[in-house]
């Protein structure tokens, strides 16, 4: 049986993408970021997933504005990034999972979750970035990767409440998937920003760790925001924290909090790092045994 190890949510901002380029993770505007990962690391050589579903945003590399879906789950054998601007250099392929892919597009659907399949699709800095702060230091990706995409760039987006209800059907479909597999779940972007208009700039510290603290002990409490609410609250890109509701919605299990980290800012955004365990409920330990 697949087993849901855990979840680990992280900012995505394309400079970090940089900064790893040029080393300079122990430079002093970089190090306070670059630290919060430690435990990041600890965490993954413990518990050695075989598996990331990666839930995050298109910025307009595989998606735009022209054709823009709700939802998609990525169903290749292996995933591209491509030059998406920033400076960023390209990085190297991912691995996918096209069997557990196929499981999760079935199981969501049969779920009322009407997402786009696609068996091709390129992956921007959100899903590329968290990847190398995860796994820093080259060679061979040692994870096979699911990417999910949720729109959180143009309106109407998806409620807070949709995507975590989203999540909780991710979570389902993992339970009842009949591999032995490790997986971990990730969700990226966030947490406080806004990079245009007349907010650009704006951060929300008392908000930021309210998030933090709520996504581990009560999420349904973030599910009452309407999206407005939580552009108003986060920022026009702050409402990214959908990914890392989904992320905790898919946490089936006893949920604690292993480590985390708050740090502002990095570029325009206030950023976030955290790691969630999630041990199976008794009666599901025995189903799965
Ligand atoms: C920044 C943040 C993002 O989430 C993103 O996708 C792009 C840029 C930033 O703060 O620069
Ligand atoms: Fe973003």
């Amino acid at each position: 049986m697949a087993r849901i190890l855990g979840g680990v949510s992280t900012s995505h901002i394309p400079s970090i993408g940089n900064a790893i380029a040029k080393g300079l993770q122990n430079e002093p505007y970089w190090r306070p970021f670059f630290d919060g990962f430690n435990g990041v690391h600890q965490w993954l050589a413990q518990v050695r997933p075989d598996v990331v579903v990666v839930i995050y945003n298109d910025h307009g590399l595989n998606f735009f504005l022209d054709k823009l879906p709700t939802f998609a789950i990525g169903a290749a054998a292996e995933y591209h990034h491509a030059d998406e601007g920033w400076g960023l250099p390209v990085a190297r392929p991912f691995p996918g999972d096209p069997a557990l892919s196929w499981h999760l597009i079935n199981a969501l659907v049969a779920d009322e979750f009407d997402i786009t399949m696609c068996q091709e699709m390129l992956v921007d800095h959100a899903f590329t970035i968290p990847m190398s702060l995860l796994w820093p230091g080259g060679g061979a990706w040692p994870v096979r990767t699911i990417p999910i995409c949720i729109n959180t760039v143009q309106h109407p987006l998806p409620s807070p409440a949709r995507c975590f209800n989203l999540g909780r059907a991710i979570g389902r479909a993992l339970d009842s998937y009949d591999r032995d597999l490790k997986v971990l779940v990730l969700g990226t972007g966030g947490l406080s920003h806004q990079l245009d208009g007349t907010r650009a700039g704006f951060i929300n510290k008392p908000f930021d760790l309210l998030c933090l603290d709520r996504i581990v002990h009560e999420p349904e409490a973030l599910t009452h925001y309407s999206v407005l609410e939580l552009v108003e609250l986060a920022g026009a890109q702050g409402v990214e924290l959908v990914n890392w509701l989904a992320m905790r919605g898919a946490l089936t299990g006893n949920v604690s909090r292993v480590h985390g980290n708050y740090h502002i800012p990095i570029s325009n955004t206030a950023t976030g790092v955290l790691v969630l365990d999630n041990q199976p409920i008794a009666g599901d330990a025995k189903r799965a045994a």
